[in-house]
């Protein structure tokens, strides 16, 4: 099927953009489970559809508007490389030599090696390329508070047999935990490239490398229960209804699913913390967590690369910048459940030990979701959300499959989830069209315009709130982005900050208004040499955030950045505003639709 920009309708909640509805009335409003079809209607349209401000969709008048004009906007820590035009030409990365696999390691906070771990995969020379399997039943991923108890039953005596597998068998427990440490703690090299490591975060290679990663994990597990049908569970933490650790992880000590390394203290009932922000109330939690999700999957993006991760290619240096989820409600979901009582936040909150807890794997899977609801979502201001660079369609990787049989796998067949054989139950979205409320009087920035200039101030050390004036290009309402470059962490560091505009109330618990613009986190994880890591630079679009805040004639605008971790771990090299350099292109649009009918048929 060549068609493949969906069009989706989404439903509109009581809340969207309602200044004085707090999160109660979304969880009232969405308590109940809808029909599978009910919160996303998707149908084949052509984007000038996509113009209609309002118009009945499943009988229901929908503002299609609200929807449409947070196409675009900041976010969480976006990225980094403009556009999908290649840059300088390279070659895409290729799979690491398994008999070069070396020692990966974890830091500690003071910057020394804590332990050096080995977690390569056992040896062998056979590798096949990998023929995705025709699709005789779609696998359909359910909601994981909402599963029966026989699928838990099913999914907790699968991963007790993977457990029991001999240590060396490629498909063991700890062998597929390993995987994800080899492929992020430096384990690998790139062939040919001297010492420059293989990573698959903070880059575009980020959703292509975890979808294959838990295709293959769930095969396995199919395959050791005697189900080639079953499906992972997701954790849908971006609803109300998901935003608690799922119950089958953590109820029974005796369960395979469990895993002591977590912190105690957001055990059910704790309310995920997407904001980092450590509110104790939790309607604000619930509003801040779905105005992040609407910050990240909508409102932030003006690149497909915002939300994908920046170019990556055989050559270049790890980690040049984090897609708007990655960033942001992934990396948060990782450090909120690890353990800060283990000495690097064990297991889900440092990247050698993530997938050492069965939590991760479902973690994931809403990771995963998010980029097939992403693909759906309508987006007049992106009308083509393929990359089509050869560097990043023929990336490849090695994995185990459900036979023990080494295999290399590509990008290119990632985007299309049905042909990998699942899809991923229904369930509503109501950060769709919870993008915050205008702010209803105009901001008066004369109140704060002593802050001083970042031009006297960078570059920063980011040890706590700061705040300053940028200016813009031109006053007033502009295409704008904000640009903030030369971002140095401490990488044995869980790092996060967040960028308010424009903002009065100095309350930094609240992230479900108008100012909050994005967001930046990272894990600890290792870079090649020493102990920091250098991203090129982030993203923030503005243009949507003016049309909320009323920015008026103003030359300037008033920047605070809130950091989450403690102490120092971040430095910042420059901050400016500049035209964004986005437009849409018919061109690229044109091939990416050709790529899709090839790939998808
Ligand atoms: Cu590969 Cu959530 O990390």
């Amino acid at each position: 099927m060549a068609s493949l920009y969906l069009s989706c309708a989404t439903s509109t909640t009581a809340a969207s953009r309602h200044p004085f509805l707090k999160p109660s009335h979304v969880i009232t409003t969405h308590a109940k489970p809808s029909h599978p079809l009910h919160q996303i209607s998707c149908t084949s349209t052509t984007s000038q559809n996509q113009n209609d401000d309002t118009k009945p969709q499943g009988g229901k008048v929908v503002d299609r508007r609200n929807v449409l004009l947070g196409m675009g906007g900041l976010c969480g820590a976006a990225n980094l490389v403009s556009g999908n035009t290649p840059s300088a030409s390279a070659n895409p990365i290729v799979p690491p030599e398994l008999n070069k696999c070396g020692t990966a390691r974890n830091w500690n906070n003071g910057g020394k090696p804590l332990d050096d771990i080995n977690c390569c995969p056992p040896l062998t020379t056979d590798i096949i390329d990998y023929k995705l399997p025709p699709v005789f039943h779609m696998k359909i991923r359910p909601s994981a508070h909402r599963v029966s108890a026989e699928y838990m039953y099913k999914y907790n005596l699968a991963t007790d047999r993977m457990k029991r597998l001999p240590a060396d068998d490629p498909r063991n427990f700890m062998q597929q935990a390993n995987v994800h440490c080899a492929y992020c703690n430096a384990a690998y090299d790139q062939p040919g490239q001297g010492a420059l490591q293989i990573q698959i975060h903070k880059c575009w290679l980020f959703f292509p490398f975890h979808r294959w990663y838990l295709y293959f994990y769930e095969r396995i597990l199919g395959k050791l229960i005697g189900d080639p049908t079953f499906a992972l569970p997701f954790w849908n933490w971006d609803h109300p209804r998901g935003m608690t650790m799922p119950p089958m992880f953590v109820e029974d000590p005796r369960s395979a699913l469990y895993d002591r390394k977590r912190n105690q203290k957001h055990l059910p009932p704790a309310v995920v913390d997407l904001g980092k922000t450590d509110s104790t109330d939790t309607l604000q939690l619930v509003s801040n967590n779905l105005t992040i999700m609407h910050n990240e999957m909508i409102r932030c993006i003006s690149d497909p690369l915002d939300f994908m991760g920046a170019r990556y290619c055989e050559g270049s240096e790890a980690n040049p910048g984090e897609g708007s989820v990655e960033s942001g409600s992934h990396t948060v979901i990782h450090s909120w459940v690890g353990d800060p009582e283990q000495p690097t936040s064990e297991d889900l909150g440092n990247f050698y030990s993530a997938a050492r807890d069965p939590l991760f794997y479902c973690h994931h899977a809403n990771v995963d979701r998010m980029w097939y609801l992403w693909q759906r979502l309508p987006n007049n201001k992106l009308p083509n959300k393929r990359i089509t660079d050869p560097d990043y369609l023929n990336a490849s990787f090695l994995f185990y499959d459900e036979n023990a049989q080494l295999v290399k796998v590509y990008v290119r067949d990632t985007f299309d989830n049905r042909r990998m054989g699942f899809d991923y139950e229904r369930i509503d979205l109501p950060w769709v069209d919870y993008r915050p409320p205008p702010q209803a009087a105009r901001t008066k920035i004369n109140k704060v315009v002593d802050a001083p200039n970042a031009k006297t101030l960078f570059p920063l050390k980011l040890d706590g709130v700061v705040r300053f004036q940028v200016d813009k290009t031109k006053k007033g309402k502009a295409d704008e982005i904000l640009v903030l470059e030369n971002i140095t962490v401490d990488a044995s560091k869980m790092i996060k900050f967040d960028v308010f505009v424009n903002d009065e109330d100095d309350n930094p618990s609240e992230l479900d208004k108008a100012s909050y613009l994005g967001s930046y986190a990272q894990l600890p994880h290792k870079p090649r040499s020493g102990t920091t890591s250098t991203s090129s630079r982030i993203r923030l679009r503005l243009t949507d955030l003016y049309d909320d805040i009323d920015i008026g004639d103003d030359d300037a605008i008033v920047v605070t950045l809130v950091p989450r971790h403690q102490g120092p771990g971040v430095t910042i090299g420059g901050i400016k505003i500049m035209e964004n350099p986005t437009k849409p292109n018919p061109t690229a649009a044109a091939a990416a639709a050709t790529v899709a009918a090839t790939s998808s048929s």
